[in-house]
C-alpha cells in the first residue's frame, strides 16, 4: 500500500511563543510537517486593537494555507480570543485549532481555590476570558494577573536575559501576594519560561499550560494516520520579522536547524 503523505499543519502566533505548541504537536505527530509562521515584525500583540489583530490572523492564515496546511492551529491566546471565529467563518473547509487558558484544568486543580491567570492585557479584557471564567470557575477564585512585557522579554530573551530574569521575579512576587497555588499560563510564550518560573514559585505553585492538550486535538482531527508514523516531519519557518532570532529561537526551543524564510506582507490598515 502506498505511504499516505503526512499532513502539514500551519502554526502561526505573534512572535515565537507558538514554538511551545509546535513542541507538543511534534512530540504528539512527530511524522507531521510543520510550517510555523511568526509575526515578529509586529509582535507583541497584546496590547493591539481586536479589529487590527483579528485582520493580521486572517492574513497570517491565508498564507499558511496557501503553503499547503491542512489545518492550521492559531497558536496564540490573544489571536484566539479575538479572531479564531472569523477565521472558520473566512474558511469553513479548513480545521483551525486555538489555543485558550486553560481555566478548567486549573480549577481542578487547585487545592485551596485559588487560582491566577497570567496573560496579556488583550487575553484578559476578552469576552472570551469571562465566558470561560463563568463556564468553569464555580466557587474557585479566579484572579487576573496581567504580564505586560512579559512577551517581549521573552523574544528579546538571548539579547537581554537580565530583563527577562526581572519580569520572572516580578511575576512570582505577584503570584505569592494573589496566594493563588495554580497558575494560567495564558500566553505561550510563558510555557517556553515555565522552568524559571517554576523555580521561583515552588513545586507547591502548580502550572497550567494547555499545550499538551491543543495537540491531542490537532491530531484528532487529522485523523490517526497523523500519528502513526515515526520519521520525522519536514519543519518549515516562515517570520515577517528578522528571520535569525527565529531560527535561533527554532534551534533552541525544537531542537531545530532550519533555514527560515523572510516573509513581506501588506501591515493591516
Ligand atoms: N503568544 C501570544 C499569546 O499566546 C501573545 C503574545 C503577544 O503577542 O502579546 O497570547
Amino acid at each position: 500500500m502506498p505511504a499516505q503523505p503526512s499532513p502539514r499543519i500551519g502554526v502561526f502566533d505573534s512572535g515565537i511563543g507558538g514554538l511551545s505548541v509546535a513542541r507538543a504537536l511534534r512530540l504528539q505527530m512527530p511524522g507531521a510537517a510543520i510550517s510555523y509562521l511568526a509575526d515578529a515584525r509586529h509582535t507583541p500583540w497584546g496590547d493591539r486593537p481586536v479589529a487590527w489583530v483579528r485582520q493580521r490572523c486572517l492574513q497570517l492564515a491565508s498564507w499558511l494555507i496557501d503553503d499547503g496546511a491542512d489545518l492550521v492551529v492559531l497558536a496564540c491566546n490573544t489571536g484566539t480570543t479575538q479572531a479564531i471565529a472569523a477565521l472558520r467563518t473566512r474558511w469553513p473547509g479548513t480545521p483551525f485549532v486555538g489555543v485558550e487558558p486553560g481555566i478548567k484544568p486549573a480549577v481542578t486543580a487547585s487545592r485551596i481555590g485559588r487560582v491566577a491567570v497570567m496573560a496579556t492585557t488583550g487575553t484578559l479584557r476578552s469576552a472570551r476570558l469571562q465566558q470561560l471564567v463563568q463556564a468553569h470557575a464555580g466557587s474557585v477564585t479566579v484572579l487576573q494577573l496581567p504580564c505586560p512585557g512579559l512577551a517581549d522579554a521573552i523574544e528579546a530573551a538571548g539579547a537581554s536575559p537580565a530583563a527577562l530574569e526581572a519580569q520572572l521575579d516580578r511575576v512570582a512576587e505577584a503570584v505569592r501576594a494573589l496566594q493563588a497555588d495554580t497558575v494560567v499560563l495564558g500566553c505561550t510564550h510563558y510555557p517556553l519560561v515555565a522552568p524559571a518560573l517554576q523555580q521561583r514559585l515552588g513545586e507547591g505553585v502548580v502550572l497550567i499550560d494547555t499545550a499538551d492538550a491543543v495537540a491531542r486535538q490537532a491530531a484528532s482531527l487529522l485523523g490517526a494516520s497523523a500519528c502513526r508514523t515515526q520519521a520525522a516531519g519536514h519543519l518549515r519557518f516562515a517570520s515577517t520579522g528578522n528571520p535569525s532570532a527565529l531560527q535561533q529561537a527554532a534551534q533552541r526551543w525544537l531542537q531545530a536547524d532550519a533555514s527560515v524564510l523572510a516573509l513581506a506582507l501588506p501591515d493591516p490598515a
